[in-house]
This record gives C-alpha cells, sequence and structure tokens, in this order.
C-alpha cells in the first residue's frame, strides 16, 4: 500500500513542489494548509503536473483541537513534512509574537499528536539563518549556530530544540531538520512556483518582478562587503532539487536508515553566488537585462554564506543537480506564465 505523508503547508512554495515529488514516486498526500499566504488554485496544477489530487484540508495547526481532529482522521500517516509557518524576516521583527505562536505552536500541537497517534516520522523546514553569519566558510552541520538575526530565524532555531528534546525523550519518534539555503525557481511546466503577496522581499522575485516591468528597479543592497565583487554572497538552490532531497529524507527515516533519532542536513547547492553574478546569470539565461542600481545595505543582512553539502551528500545521497542559469531560468518561464494567466 502506498505510504501516506501529511504535508502541512502542502500548497506553498516549497511543499507545493515537494508534493509533486512526492506524488511522482508513488506516495499518497495529504495537505493541510490554512491558505494564509497561498492559494487553493495549487491543488489543480499539482493534479496536472501529476495526473492525481492530493488530499486537502484546510485548517490552521495552531487549533489544537483541529490538530487532533484531523489526526483521528487520518490514522493511517507514515510521516509529516512540516512547512506551514510564517517565513517574512522583516514582518518577524514587527510582529515577534505572531511568529513566535505561530511557528511553535503548529510544531508543538504536531509533535504531541506524533506521539499521541504513533506517527513516527518528522522531516521539518530549517533554514541556514541559524548559522547566523558564520566564522568559517563554507558551513558544515558542525558550524555552531548562532543566536538568530530575527525572531523567524529564532523560531527556526527553537523549533529544531524542539523536535531534537521530544525525540531524545520518545524512542518511537524520528526526525530530520532540513537546513534551506536560498530555494528560488520553479517547476519546469511553469505551473507551480512562488507567489509572494505585495511587493516582494526575496531577491528572485523582485527581480523578475523588475524585468517584467512591475517593478521600475531592482535595488542591489549593498556594494561594499567583503567579497569579491562587493555584493552579498547566498547558496541558491533550484526549489525542485530541494524538494528531492525531501523524499530522501522521507526515505531515509520509513526504511530506518537513519544513524540518530534526529539529525540535520545543509541542503544547498555548495556554491556561493553573489547578487551581482544572480544579474548576470538571469541576463545570460534569459537575454533580458536586468534594470538594477546599488543602494545601502539591507539592515539585518548578513555578507556570505553558503553550505558544505557532503554530510547530504554522502549520508542522502542527494545532490542538487540544477545550474544557476537553468534555475533563473526557471523562474522567469514562471513570472512570464503567470502574467500570462493574469491578463
Ligand atoms: C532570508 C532569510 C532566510 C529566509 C528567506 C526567505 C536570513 C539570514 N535569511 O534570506 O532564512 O528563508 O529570507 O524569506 O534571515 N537582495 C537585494 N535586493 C533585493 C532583495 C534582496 O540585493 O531587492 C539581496 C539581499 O541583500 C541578499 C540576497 O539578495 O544578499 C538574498 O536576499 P533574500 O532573497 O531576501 O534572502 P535572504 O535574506 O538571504
Amino acid at each position: 500500500m502506498a505510504k501516506q505523508i501529511l504535508v502541512t503547508g502542502g500548497t506553498g512554495f516549497i511543499g507545493s513542489h515537494t508534493v509533486v515529488e512526492l506524488q511522482n514516486n508513488g506516495y499518497e498526500v495529504v495537505i493541510v494548509d490554512n491558505l494564509s499566504n497561498s492559494k487553493i488554485e495549487v491543488l489543480d496544477q499539482i493534479e496536472e503536473i501529476t495526473g492525481k489530487r492530493p488530499k486537502f484540508e484546510e485548517f490552521d495547526l495552531t487549533d489544537k483541537n483541529k490538530v487532533k481532529a484531523f489526526f483521528n482522521e487520518y490514522s493511517n500517516l507514515d510521516a509529516i513534512i512540516h512547512f506551514a509557518a510564517s517565513k517574512a524576516v522583516g514582518e518577524s521583527v514587527e510582529k515577534p509574537l505572531m511568529y513566535y505562536s505561530n511557528n511553535l505552536n503548529s510544531l508543538m500541537n504536531i509533535m504531541e499528536c506524533m506521539s499521541e497517534f504513533n506517527v513516527k516520522n518528522l522531516v521539518f523546514s530549517s533554514s541556514c539563518t541559524v548559522y547566523g553569519q558564520p566564522d568559517q566558510l563554507p558551513v558544515t552541520e558542525q558550524t555552531p549556530r548562532k543566536e538568530a538575526e530575527s525572531p523567524y530565524g529564532n523560531t527556526k532555531s527553537i523549533c529544531e530544540d524542539i523536535i531534537r528534546d521530544t525525540v531524545a525523550a520518545n524512542n518511537e519518534l524520528k526526525g530530520i531538520a532540513l537546513r534551506y539555503f536560498n530555494p528560488i525557481g520553479a517547476h519546469a511546466t511553469a505551473k507551480i512556483g512562488e507567489l509572494p503577496l505585495g511587493v516582494p522581499n526575496n531577491l528572485i522575485p523582485f527581480l523578475t518582478q523588475t524585468v517584467a516591468g512591475i517593478r521600475p528597479e531592482l535595488s542591489v543592497f549593498g556594494d561594499d562587503y567583503n567579497t569579491p565583487d562587493g555584493s552579498a554572497i547566498r547558496d541558491y538552490i533550484h526549489v525542485v532539487d530541494l524538494a528531492k532531497a525531501h523524499v530522501v529524507a522521507i526515505e531515509r527515516l520509513l526504511n530506518d536508515k537513519n544513524k540518530a533519532n534526529y539529525e540535520y542536513f545543509n541542503v544547498g547547492t555548495g556554491n556561493g553566488v553573489s547578487v551581482l553574478e544572480i544579474i548576470e546569470s538571469f541576463e545570460r539565461a534569459t537575454g533580458e537585462k536586468v534594470p538594477h542600481k546599488i543602494v545601502d545595505r539591507r539592515a539585518g543582512d548578513i555578507e556570505q554564506i553558503y553550505a558544505d553539502t557532503s554530510f547530504a551528500n554522502e549520508e542522502l545521497g542527494w545532490t542538487a543537480q540544477s545550474t544557476l542559469d537553468e534555475t533563473l531560468s526557471s523562474a522567469w518561464k514562471w513570472q512570464t506564465n503567470i502574467m500570462e494567466t493574469e491578463k
């Protein structure tokens, strides 16, 4: 019988791509999402891509009674991938309690139900933000975590601790945290992708909207960093590569290949790329010009971070496959597709 996976936040950006990969690998998926930052139409798109419509339940995971009722109804879950969370760094500084309340309570409600309803396996969406500005690059899983730069970042660190401690207290449970670097791009069909609400904060959606003429120009936040071209460096990973990392993490748990009950992995490409290099690569890959200007650094940004991915490569047998040009082309194809549909 097909294994059943609960994907919280499954209509979101990374969640929807992961649902596609899970269904393509024969898993049965049930999505829980409160649609606070995503659209129900994503289910149609997933169905178009995979030929299968995932089950869907709309509710808020901070509502403990609803979470319990859900676990009562879905009594054959094999594993959970927990994406559902608030993720805007700036907003988290303005509304810290909302971030702590949403991100911590939903995880705690899920973990309480895992113990109560005997669901053993959890994969959690963590972030490279837990490393802060690391003293050494690239970062390995042994690189110490640092005090978070934002309440959002802190929720990721605290959630990792909640999983570590809960799993340590209950031998039946197993958890894997995936520390994502910067997920970008979209599915090759351009049927699903990132749908930012309002003015995007993140680089790639702002860039593609600029090229599309929705924004006048892209601001490059700082060219005076201690990097080869002065702009900040990140490790940009294709969202489909990232989605595939979740499938292998699930397989590791379901096949008892994990070496400890709680494990965490860096999920990036291993390549550090600057903002100016992103612009160059985008222009090369798409033939489009990116209108941009250099402005001051953005408050709270770190100078550079990129992953050492050897642990994920060796232990999960997973490596990011897409080139940066392919990834940026997919983001552009998605942007042009959204505009076509909106016409
Ligand atoms: C941040 C968070 C990350 C979170 C992600 C998604 C940190 C350290 N990282 O990533 O955990 O998952 O947001 O919300 O908190 N840039 C510009 N112009 C723009 C936008 C961005 O130059 O208009 C630059 C930034 O300065 C940065 C790079 O592009 O150097 C990437 O920025 P962004 O896409 O916002 O992601 P992060 O801040 O790296």
